[in-house]
């Protein structure tokens, strides 16, 4: 999908493998969007409280409460998800009769993968609800994202009609549609998890779930230097760099100068290295996805300002919010 176009979807689900950024970059997406005026909600659901950190906040809640200028945050929790759940599938005498403890025994216990779907299916009930433009998803890790989000149909096969069918319908509606539903692909300019991001792009594809853009994080800084592949031989033999620096009037020793040629070789290789990664990326996601390449930054993401500073370098995803039409798209 173009990147322009990305912030009219109704989710973002922010996956990819372990460390790469998602939280970090869901935050940053989230922060993005509501600066180009989406009313948004930022959630989480795997109870770490991991986006709370990152906007100074003890925590975030079951309930969404205000996070910034037209930003909320969500903490999902299962329990909480179960008795909604029965409440609104009519049977809320079974969530008052189990108390807290009772529902988390259940959510278990019951169906493997009915706490998933408890989680997906809050999130697709709040994106659904139309009170939010967007909903940005910090989500399960690649390695799990497909059963994660696929858990509600898995649970529609046990129940083929009533309340728990109906709703895993709706869900796989939702997270189908490609003017609902994007997954951002957050990966790192290295090896195996531009692998990862690949299989991954493969596997949600093949579940029929759309992925719109992967964000490759941490970046090196700068372009590979003009006449850089000079650099070997002069690793190997620095006197044409010693007699440049005299006539210059700077007085370097060799070790001085071969370390100094061995510091920007080594700045060479990991840029050619990491170009590479991520020309087997764009190559491997085809035109469907979008590439964003993302610097580090300075002191790591941490607070809202580091948020802020991410979020800086998506200023080019759009659009800007608008009126939507009826299928969540933006006019
Ligand atoms: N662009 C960046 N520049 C510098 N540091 C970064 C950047 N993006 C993320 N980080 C740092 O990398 C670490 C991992 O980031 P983050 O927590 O967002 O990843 P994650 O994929 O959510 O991890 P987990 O799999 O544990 O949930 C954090 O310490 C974060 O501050
Ligand atoms: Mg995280």
């Amino acid at each position: 999908m173009d990147a322009r176009k990305l912030l009219g979807a109704r989710l973002l689900v922010v996956t990819g493998k372990g460390g790469t950024g998602k939280t970090s970059v869901a935050a940053a997406l989230a922060v993005a969007a509501a600066a180009k005026g989406h009313e948004v909600l930022l959630a989480e659901v795997e109870g770490r409280q991991g986006l709370a950190r990152l906007f100074d906040l003890p925590a975030l809640a079951h309930e969404e409460a205000p996070v910034g200028e037209r930003l909320s945050g969500l903490a999902v929790d299962p329990k909480a998800a179960l008795r909604e759940y029965l409440d609104g599938a009519g049977v809320p005498v079974l969530g008052t009769l189990l108390d807290k403890a009772g529902l988390g025994d259940l959510v278990t216990a019951a169906a493997p993968g009915l706490g998933d779907a408890l989680l997906v299916g809050k999130i697709a009930q709040v994106a659904r609800r139309g009170v939010y433009d967007l909903v940005v998803l910090d989500a399960p890790p690649s390695g799990r994202i497909v059963s994660f989000l696929g858990a509600a149909a898995g649970l529609a096969g046990l129940a083929r009609f009533g309340p728990v069918a109906d709703q895993a319908g709706a869900v796989a509606d939702l997270l189908t549609d490609p003017a609902l539903t994007q997954v951002v692909l957050t990966t790192l300019p290295e090896a195996l998890p531009v692998t990862e991001a690949l299989q991954t792009a493969e596997e949600l594809r093949s579940a029929g779930i759309n992925v719109g853009l992967a964000v490759a994080n941490q970046v090196g800084d700068g372009a590979l230097a003009e006449g850089g592949d000079r650099l070997p031989a002069l690793a190997a033999d620095p006197a044409p760099l010693r007699r440049a620096a005299q006539a210059a009037g700077l007085d370097l020793s060799d070790a001085a100068l071969a370390a100094l040629v061995r510091e920007g070789l080594g700045r060479e290789r990991r840029l050619a290295a990491e170009r590479s990664q991520l020309g087997r990326l764009r190559e491997g996601l085809g035109a469907k996805a979008d590439l964003i390449e993302l610097p580090v930054v300075p002191g790591g993401v941490t607070d809202p300002a580091g948020v802020l500073a991410m979020a800086r370098h998506l200023r080019r995803l759009g659009p800007r919010a608008g009126r939507r039409t009826a299928t969540g798209a933006t006019a």
